[in-house]
C-alpha cells in the first residue's frame, strides 16, 4: 500500500512543493512562475526563446506558454484586459471558501444567457475557466485536476493548463478562456469579456507576424492528426520559419475518427480548421504526393514534379488499409476500405437509398464502428477471426460485451471464421454478390467493407538508401520522434512511427519499441517533434522528451475508452463493474502491474488512470481485485515515465 497516497497527505506535500517552486520561479531564464498568468508551470523547463525584443517574450521549451519579462507586455495585456472585461456575478456559487483543494464548481453567469464557467481550487489559488472541453465539449466539472496545474478532460484525455487555458495534451486544439475570480459583497464574481465567456474557447496564438525572417523551413508530409499537432505547436512556440504541409488528401486535415462512426461524406463537416486558419498561421497546405526524399540534399520530391527543400522534415503519412489477396477480392467492385473521406463517399454511393446486405470483414475497431453506424438502415454481418470481436486487444469478456451491444442493434456476427473468397453478383458480374467462408457459409453481400488493419504509408521511402524501414514498413525513432542517424533533422510521427514506450509494463531498459495507431498518439508525437525542432534552434543540448500515456476511444453503441499500452504484453484481466449493463472498468495486468485500462460509462476512471499510470501510483492487480477505488486516490506530483 506504500504507493497509495492519502489525499490529505498529498496536499500537504504538494503545498510544500508549490512554495519551493514559487521561490524557484525567480531564477532567471527558468520556466516556473506558477502564480502568474501566461507563464509555464514547470520549473525545470528552460525558457528558450527571446522571440521579440520589444515585448521581451520568452517561450517555455516544453509548452507554448509564454513567460513575460517584467512589464511592458504584462501591463499592455492588463490594460487591454481591463478595457474589455466586465464584472459578472456567478449564480450558483456564493463563497470561494466552500471549494476545497482539487474541487470544482460549475456556475451560470448572470447577465449572459446560457453562459457558464468552472471555478476550481488548486492549493491556495482559485481559478475560473471555460467549462467545456474544446474537443467534443465534455463537461470539465468531471475532469481530473493534476497537482501541476492542469485539468484533464474526462472523455478523451485532452489536458488544459488551469492558469492559462492552454492545451497541453491532445486531442483538443483550441484553448480555454481563463477569468479572474473573486468574492465581493457576499457573492462570487468573474472579470471577463462577454464574448469570451460566451464562446468558451479561444484559438491558440499561431500568428506569425515577426519581421525577423528565419531561414528555417519545416516541411511536413501528410495531412492528418500528427501533422496538426506538429504545425500548431511549431507556431505556438514561436517558430518563425516557413511551414509547408504536403498532403495527398483532397481536403484539409479532418477528424478521421468521425468517418467510421458517422460516415460523414462532406469534408466541410469534419475539417478541423478552415483554410483561413492556415493562412493566418502562415502555413502553406499543398495537395500533392511525396514520391521521394533526398536526405543528403534535404529535398522532398512530389508526384507533380515539384521539389521542396527543408531544414527540418516531419514524416506523418499515416496508414494504408490492407486488402485481402483472396479470389474475388482483387477484381470485384463494391469492396471498400475506410481511411479517407473519399472512401466514405464511395461506400455511401454504393449503399444508395435501399436496405443492403453489408458484410464487414474484420472485427476490430473500424469494422465494429462501421457495423454499428450502418446497422440502423442495413443488414450487417461482421466476420472475424477471433472468438469474440476485439479479443486480441480487449480480452474475451470486454469483446463479448461489445458484441452484445452491436447485436442489440441488429448486427450479426460470424466469429472464429476464415474468409475463402468473394463471388460476383448475379445481376452484375463486376460487382461482389457473396462472401464465402472456409466453413462453407455463404453470406450474401451487396457490398463488403474491409477492416483488416493498415500498414505504414512509407512506400515512397522503400528504396531510399539512407534509411532502413522496419519489417512492418514503419520508421524507428527515439523518444522525441527523431529518426536516428539524420542529425535530428528528420522526424517520423503517428501511425508510421515505431518509438520507445516507457509506460508501465514496458522494458525498463530503454523502453519497448511499439507502433500505436491512435489519434492522440499521432498528435502528441507531432507536438513532441515540434518542441524538439524549436528547441534545437536555440540549444545544442538534447531536450528531455515529454512522454505520454497513449489514449484511444471508440463508439460502438456506447463510448469505449482506453489508456496505456500492452506493447510489453498482458497476462490477466480484472473486470470491475457491471459488464452486463455496459458499465465497467477493465484492468489489463502483467503480473501485478496494471498496464492498460478500458472503461465504459464510468468517467472519469480512464483519465484518472492515465495520471496514476504516468506518475507510478497505479494500484496493483491485487488491490484492484480487492476493490480499491481509483477515483479516491491522490495524484503524486512526479511524473515517472
Ligand atoms: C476511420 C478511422 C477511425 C478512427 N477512429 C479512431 C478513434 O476513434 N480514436 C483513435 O484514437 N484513433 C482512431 N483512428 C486512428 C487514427 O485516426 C490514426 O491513428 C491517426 O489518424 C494517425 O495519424 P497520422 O497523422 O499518423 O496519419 P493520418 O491521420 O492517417 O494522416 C496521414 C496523412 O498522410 C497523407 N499521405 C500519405 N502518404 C502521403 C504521401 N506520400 N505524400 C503526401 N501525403 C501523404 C494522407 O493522405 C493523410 O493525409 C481511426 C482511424 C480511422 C481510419
Ligand atoms: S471531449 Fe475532451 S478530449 Fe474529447
Amino acid at each position: 500500500m506504500k504507493h497509495i497516497f492519502l489525499v490529505m497527505q498529498q496536499q500537504t506535500l504538494l503545498a510544500q512543493f508549490v512554495a519551493s517552486v514559487n521561490s524557484l520561479s525567480i531564477a532567471a531564464n527558468r520556466c516556473g512562475q506558477r502564480g502568474m498568468r501566461n507563464c509555464c508551470h514547470r520549473s525545470n523547463h528552460s525558457l528558450i526563446r527571446q522571440s521579440n525584443k520589444k515585448h521581451r517574450l520568452s517561450v517555455c521549451c516544453q509548452h507554448r506558454s509564454f513567460s513575460n519579462s517584467p512589464s511592458i507586455t504584462s501591463s499592455i495585456a492588463a490594460q487591454t484586459k481591463k478595457k474589455m472585461a466586465a464584472e459578472y456575478k456567478l449564480k450558483n456559487i456564493t463563497s470561494l471558501t466552500d471549494i476545497q483543494n482539487f474541487e470544482k464548481a460549475e456556475s451560470e453567469v448572470e447577465g449572459i444567457e446560457g453562459a457558464k464557467v468552472l471555478v476550481l481550487r488548486l492549493y491556495n489559488e482559485v481559478h475560473a475557466i471555460s467549462p467545456r472541453c474544446t474537443h467534443y465539449g465534455a463537461p470539465l466539472k468531471i475532469g481530473v485536476i493534476q497537482p501541476d496545474g492542469q485539468i484533464r478532460c474526462p472523455w478523451h484525455g485532452a489536458c488544459f493548463n488551469i492558469r492559462t487555458g492552454d492545451v497541453e495534451d491532445a486531442p483538443a486544439l483550441n484553448a480555454l478562456h481563463t477569468f479572474d475570480v473573486y468574492e465581493k459583497d457576499g457573492g462570487v464574481y468573474i472579470q471577463g469579456e462577454h464574448d469570451a465567456i460566451k464562446a468558451g474557447q479561444r484559438n491558440p496564438n499561431v500568428a506569425c507576424t515577426s519581421t525577423v525572417i528565419s531561414p528555417e523551413k519545416v516541411v511536413v508530409i501528410g495531412g492528418g492528426s500528427g501533422t496538426l499537432g506538429a504545425v500548431q505547436t511549431l507556431r505556438e512556440l514561436g517558430f518563425k520559419g516557413t511551414i509547408t504541409i504536403i498532403s495527398s488528401e483532397p481536403n484539409l486535415p479532418l477528424d478521421r475518427t468521425k468517418l467510421s462512426k458517422a460516415l460523414i461524406a462532406d469534408p466541410k463537416k469534419v475539417e478541423i480548421r478552415p483554410r483561413e486558419w492556415y493562412q493566418s498561421a502562415s502555413i502553406d497546405v499543398i495537395q500533392n504526393e511525396a514520391t521521394a526524399v533526398d536526405f543528403s540534399k534535404k529535398v522532398v520530391s512530389t508526384k507533380s514534379g515539384e521539389t521542396f527543400p527543408y531544414t527540418k522534415l516531419v514524416l506523418a503519412t499515416g496508414g494504408i488499409p490492407r486488402r485481402l489477396p483472396l479470389p474475388g477480392f482483387t477484381e470485384l467492385s463494391n469492396i471498400f476500405v475506410l481511411r479517407f473521406i473519399t472512401d466514405v463517399q464511395a461506400i455511401l454511393g454504393a449503399l444508395g437509398e435501399e436496405k443492403k446486405n453489408v458484410v464487414i470483414i474484420g472485427s476490430s475497431f473500424i469494422g465494429m464502428e462501421v457495423g454499428n453506424a450502418l446497422s440502423k438502415n442495413h443488414e450487417v454481418t461482421i466476420v472475424g477471426l477471433e472468438k469474440v470481436p476485439l479479443e486480441r486487444v480487449m480480452g474475451e469478456e470486454v469483446g463479448k460485451t461489445c458484441q452484445n451491444l452491436l447485436e442489440k442493434s441488429g448486427v450479426r456476427f460470424k466469429m472464429s471464421a476464415s474468409v475463402d473468397k468473394a463471388t460476383p453478383s448475379s445481376s452484375d458480374p463486376n460487382k461482389v454478390g457473396a462472401v464465402h467462408l472456409k466453413d462453407g457459409t455463404v453470406l450474401p453481400a451487396d457490398l463488403v467493407i474491409l477492416g483488416v488493419g493498415v500498414r505504414p504509408a512509407t512506400d515512397f521511402l522503400k528504396d531510399n538508401s539512407v534509411i532502413t524501414l522496419e519489417k512492418d514498413g514503419s520508421l524507428k525513432t527515439d523518444e522525441s520522434f527523431a529518426v536516428p542517424g539524420l542529425n535530428g533533422d528528420v522526424y517520423a510521427i503517428g501511425d508510421i512511427a515505431t518509438y520507445p514506450y516507457h509506460g508501465p509494463g514496458a522494458d525498463p531498459d530503454g523502453g519497448t519499441l511499439t507502433r500505436i495507431e491512435h489519434w492522440n498518439v499521432a498528435q502528441n508525437a507531432g507536438r513532441g517533434a515540434a518542441r524538439s525542432i524549436v528547441h534545437s534552434l536555440s540549444s545544442s543540448q538534447p531536450l528531455k522528451s515529454q512522454t505520454f500515456i497513449p489514449i484511444f476511444w471508440s463508439a460502438i453503441g456506447k463510448q469505449l475508452r482506453y489508456c496505456g499500452s500492452t506493447a510489453g504484453g498482458w497476462d490477466s484481466l480484472v473486470l470491475k463493474g457491471e459488464p452486463e449493463n455496459e458499465k465497467f472498468a477493465a484492468y489489463y495486468c502483467k503480473g501485478q502491474s496494471v498496464v492498460a485500462v478500458t472503461t465504459m460509462q464510468t468517467d472519469p476512471v480512464m483519465v484518472k488512470c492515465v495520471e496514476l499510470l504516468r506518475r507510478g501510483n497505479m494500484p496493483t492487480k491485487q488491490e484492484i481485485e480487492e476493490g480499491i477505488d481509483v477515483l479516491a486516490l491522490g495524484i503524486p506530483k512526479n511524473i515517472r515515465i
